[in-house]
C-alpha cells in the first residue's frame, strides 16, 4: 500500500527488535509492558519533532544563550482504554509535564464499532496538542471515533501514536481526518476475519494487564 503523506511508519532497527518481542506469544504481561513502554518512547521522540517551542534565557557557567523549550501545558496525550494506559508513562519519561486525558471506548466483539463509555479531557485541551495513544489501529474506528470526540471539544492540532497499524485503518483515519498526523511502528499485512492485525500480537489489552 502506498502510505498517505501524513503517515509516518518509524522503520528503525530498534524498533523492530522491540516489536519482534512484542508479537511473540511467549512474552508475558510484565516484559510485554515494558517494551510498550520502551516503543513509545521512542514514537514520542518523532511526533514530538515539530512541538511549537518557545525561547528561554539560559545562563550556562560560561555565558547567557537563547533556548528552545517546549513550553509545560504544550501537550495532552489521550489514551483510549484500555490498551492505550500502557503508553502514557512512555510519553512521560521524554515529556513529564504532559497532560493526560482519558477515553473509553471498546469494539462490539460482533459489529467491530467503537462504543464509546468515557470521556475526562484536561482543561484547555483545545489549545493543546492532542495525541491519540493506542497500540492498536486495527479498522480505525475507535481511532476516529477518539478523534471526532475531540474535535467535538475543540482541538485542533491532533495527532495519533500507534504501535501497530493495518492498512484497512491507516486508510480510514486519512479519509476520515486527513488533518491528523499518524506515527506508527509497524505496518501489519491486514486484518482478520475477527478484526484482528495480522500478524499482529493479539488482544493488546488483555496482554497490558493480563486479564486473558
Ligand atoms: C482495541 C485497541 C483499540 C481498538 C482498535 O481495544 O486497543 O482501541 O481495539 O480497533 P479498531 O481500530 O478496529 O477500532 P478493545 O476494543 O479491544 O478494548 P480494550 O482495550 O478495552 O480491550
Ligand atoms: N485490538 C487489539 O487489541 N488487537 C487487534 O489486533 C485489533 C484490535
Amino acid at each position: 500500500m502506498k502510505l498517505p503523506n501524513n503517515v509516518t511508519v518509524l522503520d528503525h532497527p530498534l524498533i523492530n527488535h522491540k516489536i519482534a518481542m512484542l508479537r511473540s506469544a511467549e512474552t508475558k504481561t510484565k516484559d510485554f509492558r515494558e517494551l510498550v513502554e520502551e516503543i513509545t518512547v521512542l514514537l514520542t521522540y518523532e511526533a514530538f519533532r515539530d512541538i511549537p517551542t518557545h525561547t528561554v534565557k539560559v545562563k550556562t557557567p560560561l555565558e547567557s544563550c537563547d533556548q528552545q523549550m517546549v513550553p509545560d501545558n504544550a501537550v495532552a496525550v489521550i489514551p483510549v482504554l484500555r490498551a492505550g494506559l500502557g503508553m502514557v508513562s512512555g510519553v512521560h519519561v521524554l515529556f513529564p509535564t504532559a497532560k493526560v486525558g482519558h477515553i473509553g471506548m471498546y469494539r462490539d466483539e460482533e459489529t467491530l464499532e467503537p462504543k464509546e463509555y468515557y470521556c475526562k479531557l484536561p482543561d484547555g485541551v483545545e489549545n493543546m496538542r492532542a495525541i491519540v495513544l493506542d497500540p492498536m489501529l486495527a479498522t480505525g474506528g475507535s481511532a476516529c471515533a477518539a478523534i471526532d470526540m475531540l474535535k467535538k471539544r475543540g482541538c485542533k492540532d491532533i495527532r495519533q501514536m500507534s504501535i501497530i497499524a493495518a492498512p484497512e485503518g491507516v486508510e480510514m483515519l486519512a479519509k476520515s481526518h486527513p488533518d491528523v498526523k499518524v506515527y506508527i511502528a509497524v505496518m501489519d499485512r491486514g486484518l482478520n476475519e475477527n478484526g484482528y492485525i495480522v500478524p499482529g500480537l493479539g488482544d493488546a489489552g488483555d496482554r497490558l494487564f493480563g486479564t486473558k
